[in-house]
């Protein structure tokens, strides 16, 4: 018995100690209308995210882009951004060929043909704007969220510049960084041999797949022929249609690689079901334009990347270790409603 309270006071002893020092600091007490800041986290691999001071993130504004992201209340024609945009499928779509939205936080420019310049919260208020001309009084008028918008801006009034610095917030918050590759950059995993013989490829000249798709973020967010087409017509003339120059002609961004197993179709318009589809194109697809990047058409290159079944299939496999299956579940990325 004696025993058991000494080993108690023991171990209280420090704990009253350091509550008690705790008395001495002031109670704040927070007000009603006081917002959480968030500190974003990511891996010292990814470039530093550029914010917007106008839009300090915040868990209530997150909160609101969150709500906002998965209610048809943005559109008038029961669209959400949800629909297309799947969390489960690396926040893109096997139906739509959407871009996938993990680490947009970084983007400066946005869509296929890059029309979009600027930072994510441009890109929300061209989405609100041009895409869903969002009702802005039935937004401001809505009970649900009436109190949000005025908790995190401020205002009643609800103008795009909110529904689209809300969109923001959460979009920011997407990030995908614990793919088996960014476990194996913090040595918590190894890759296979041939995953191992794959990233030699993609980071070597052999593949220069890392010229344009460059890790961290597996983007260089530039634009680019990769020669899967030798006449562009129409959408496929890319870049072209927003500049008007005819040096763009069938120049698209690099997406990103990130979760590249779960956002197939791929190309702009989808035109490959499979990665080893892809790996093929790179290997002895390309077509020779005027415009077609010079890393495509290398001197080395004259007869393709030449790679052996063996090596595709290792290529593959280290595009697999790029999946993140961690956010394709997080729980405070997935449809609140
Ligand atoms: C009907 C399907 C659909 C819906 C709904 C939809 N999107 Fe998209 N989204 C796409 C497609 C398809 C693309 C690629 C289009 C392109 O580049 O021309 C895309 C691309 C984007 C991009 C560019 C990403 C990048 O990496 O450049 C952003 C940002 C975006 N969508 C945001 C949104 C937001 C925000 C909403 C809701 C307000 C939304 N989308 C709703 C299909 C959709
Ligand atoms: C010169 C720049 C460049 C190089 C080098 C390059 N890519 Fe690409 N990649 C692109 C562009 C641009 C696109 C989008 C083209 C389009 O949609 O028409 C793309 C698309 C892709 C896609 C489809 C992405 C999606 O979301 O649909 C995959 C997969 C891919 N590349 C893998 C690779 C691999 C593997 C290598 C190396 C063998 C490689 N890339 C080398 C620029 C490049």
């Amino acid at each position: 018995m004696r025993k058991s309270v000494f080993i108690l006071f023991v171990f209280l002893l420090p704990i009253i100690i350091v509550n008690s020092c705790k008395k001495d600091e002031p109670i704040v007490v927070p007000p009603a209308s006081s917002l959480t800041p968030v500190q974003l986290e990511y891996p010292s691999y990814f470039p530093q995210m550029t914010l917007n001071p106008d839009n300090p993130l915040t868990v209530e504004g997150i909160a609101l882009g969150r709500f906002l992201y998965y209610d048809t209340i943005l559109s008038n024609d029961g669209r959400r951004c949800g629909n297309c945009h799947h969390q489960a499928e690396g926040f893109s779509s096997y139906a739509a060929n959407s871009l996938a939205h993990i680490n947009l936080g970084w983007g400066n420019h946005f869509l296929w043909n890059g029309l979009v310049e600027g930072d994510v919260e441009t890109a929300m208020k061209f989405e609100v704007e041009q895409f869903f001309h969002t009702d802005l009084v039935r937004l401001s008028n809505s009970a649900f969220y009436q109190p949000k918008f005025i908790q995190v801006f401020g205002t009643a009034q609800v103008t795009s510049k909110e529904v689209s610095y809300a969109l923001a917030q959460y979009v920011r918050s997407i990030i995908s960084c614990n793919s088996k590759f960014d476990r194996y950059k913090r040595y918590e995993e190894n890759l296979t041999l041939s995953e191992l013989n794959g990233m030699t490829i993609f980071y070597t000249e052999k593949g220069d797949c890392f010229h344009c798709h460059t890790p961290g973020l597996f983007t260089d967010e530039s634009f680019h022929n990769n020669g899967i087409d030798s006449l562009f017509v129409g959408v496929n003339a890319g870049r072209y249609n927003v500049t008007g120059n005819s040096a763009d002609l069938g120049k698209f961004k690099s997406p990103t690689l990130r979760n590249i197993e779960l956002t197939a179709p791929y190309m702009h318009d989808g035109r490959f079901q499979t990665l080893e589809q892809v790996v093929d194109h790179y290997n002895s697809g390309v077509h020779v334009t005027p415009t077609v990047d010079p890393i495509m058409t290398k001197p080395a290159k004259l007869y393709g990347l030449l790679l052996s079944t063996q090596e595709k299939a290792d290529l593959v496999a280290f595009l697999k270790t790029l999946t993140d299956t961690v956010s394709t579940h997080q729980e405070q990325f997935s449809d609140p409603f």
